[in-house]
């Protein structure tokens, strides 16, 4: 059983908005092959707006995950930040943290419909909330997690139109939701 404080919430996700920001080009880049060039944009338009509203003060840390949600929902555009922002509010219902994950990936598959192995971000928060459930996270693993979806052939958005040209690239979606989980390592060793 594992309760993210309000003070947890936030450094966890403000570490992940400037890592987004940071990676805005190598994100572009890694859409470039199976997409349109965009998520690294996408994600740093996000970023910006979320480290504004975690600026804010907050009690509750289920408004909270809340307004992260709405902000990546207004922000991002584009699949990714209909994807993160409904994982994102559907974890605003819960509180304890392998709860939290499990509900956002419902989330991603509701409103998203891919499965494990579709090349997708789904790919990286599936074996997260697992591992997560047994309290062995490590970046080692989403990094394996990650790097998983070089293989695979692309079922999903906009990337599945390129077919099999989409095998041999990383899934943009599924890197940066590896920086997402990084920063959860990092505030779950503090
Ligand atoms: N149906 C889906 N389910 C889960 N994840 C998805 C889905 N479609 C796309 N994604 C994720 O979104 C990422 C692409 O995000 P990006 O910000 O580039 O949006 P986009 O596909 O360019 O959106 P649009 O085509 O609407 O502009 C993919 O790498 C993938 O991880
Ligand atoms: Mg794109």
């Amino acid at each position: 059983m594992r309760e993210l404080s309000c003070e947890a919430i936030i450094s966890w996700i403000d570490s992940w908005a400037e890592v987004l920001i940071e990676k805005k080009d190598y994100l572009n880049e890694l859409d470039t092959p199976i997409g349109d060039d965009d998520h690294g944009t996408n994600m740093a338009r996000g970023a910006k707006e979320l480290k504004v509203i975690l600026k804010d003060d907050y009690s509750d840390s289920q408004q909270l995950t809340k307004k992260i949600a709405m902000a990546l929902l207004t922000k991002v555009g584009g699949a990714s930040g209909v994807i993160y922002g409904t994982a994102f509010l559907e974890m605003s219902q819960e509180i304890e943290l392998s709860r939290m994950l499990k509900a956002g990936i419902n989330g991603i598959i509701k409103r998203g419909k891919a499965e494990v192995g579709d090349k997708t971000l789904l790919d990286v928060w599936q074996p997260v909330s697992e591992l997560v459930e047994v309290d062995s996270l490590t970046l080692a693993k989403i990094d394996a997690a990650v790097q998983s979806t070089k293989p695979m052939l692309a079922k999903k958005g906009r990337s599945e139109f390129v077919g099999e040209a989409s095998i041999g690239h990383l899934d943009p979606g599924a890197v940066s939701s590896g920086y997402l989980f990084e920063q959860l390592v990092k505030e779950l060793s503090k």
